[in-house]
């Protein structure tokens, strides 16, 4: 699969050292786009460039922390120069940590938005400017469908990507009049190290590979929502749609019987 004309000639993703970031990386330079990585462990992202070696997109490692606002600015300018106007930004390093309800944590609740939320401001902040002057760019917010509604004992994961739902609802239509493409990616389960810890069945798990091709297929099309495995987001979006009464009573049989709700929630 080479094809002649690559749809992005040059992208950056963050949280690219593992999981589903590190398989849409590599999806990517398999089509022939030339992505930026980052993520903390630069070790963990030589492997990844490593291991895209003989595809027709080469990968090169950007290591950063995104809660680091200056360090994001300079990344994206090193980006640049490295492969080139950037036409793919995805935001999607990402992390979880639970928190029971009755222990309200600030810390965890800081921790969880300084990364899942300003991690993608500071990369909006430092691509959008250059994407508005051209009037061309396309950037993809990994959020999760643990965004629809508040979840159990992850209080602070479901705040956060709710936020990020809403940060890219209130970008579209002036990034859309400004020639600038915005999606919100919202997974169902995904097996990567995120969720690997779960005990519990995580109905329609995907696979890493699975999910960068659904992802791939999601940002090549003109949804502004891309969400994957449907046969199970669209069961959450129903369940998101429920009177609070009957949400309520579902969660409440979900806590009764200890099943752990939130595939992210360790
Ligand atoms: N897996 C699922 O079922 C699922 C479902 C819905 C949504 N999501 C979302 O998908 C995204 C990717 O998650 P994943 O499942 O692929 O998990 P993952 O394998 O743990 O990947 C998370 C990535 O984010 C990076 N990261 C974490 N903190 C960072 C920071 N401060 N600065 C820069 N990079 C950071 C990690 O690398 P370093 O530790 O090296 O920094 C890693 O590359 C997350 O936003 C997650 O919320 C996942």
């Amino acid at each position: 699969m080479t094809p002649t004309k690559p749809v992005y000639r040059a992208a950056w993703i963050t949280g690219a050292s593992t999981g589903i970031g590190r398989a849409l990386a590599l999806e990517l330079a398999e089509r022939g786009t030339n992505v930026a990585i980052s993520a903390r462990h630069a070790d963990q992202l030589d492997a990844v460039t490593a291991e895209a070696q003989g595809k027709p997109g080469r990968i090169i490692a950007l290591p950063l922390d995104v809660t680091d606002q200056a360090a994001v600015q300079l990344a994206a300018g090193a980006t640049e120069q490295a492969i080139g106007p950037l036409d793919l930004v995805v935001a999607n390093a990402g992390i979880s940590v639970p928190m029971a309800g009755t222990l309200v944590d600030a810390k965890k609740f800081r921790t969880l938005f300084n990364v899942n939320v300003m991690g993608v401001v500071h990369v909006l902040e430092a691509v959008v400017p250059s994407f508005v002057q051209r009037r061309a760019g396309h950037l993809a917010v990994v959020s999760s469908v643990a965004g629809y509604r508040g979840l159990p004992t992850a209080a602070p994961y479901c705040a956060s990507k709710a936020a990020l739902i809403a940060l890219c609802e209130s970008l579209k239509v002036e990034l859309d009049a400004a020639g600038v493409k915005i999606q919100v990616v919202n997974p169902g389960f995904v097996r990567t190290p995120l969720t690997e810890k779960n005990a519990f069945r995580m109905p329609f798990l995907l696979e890493p590979d699975d999910a960068a091709r659904r992802l791939y297929a999601g940002l090549v099309s003109d949804r502004f929502e891309v969400t994957f495995p449907k046969r199970f987001t669209r069961l959450v979006k129903l369940m998101s749609l429920l009177p609070y009464p009957v949400y309520f009573a579902l969660m409440r049989r979900l806590v009764a019987k200890r099943t752990p709700v939130h595939a992210e929630e360790r």
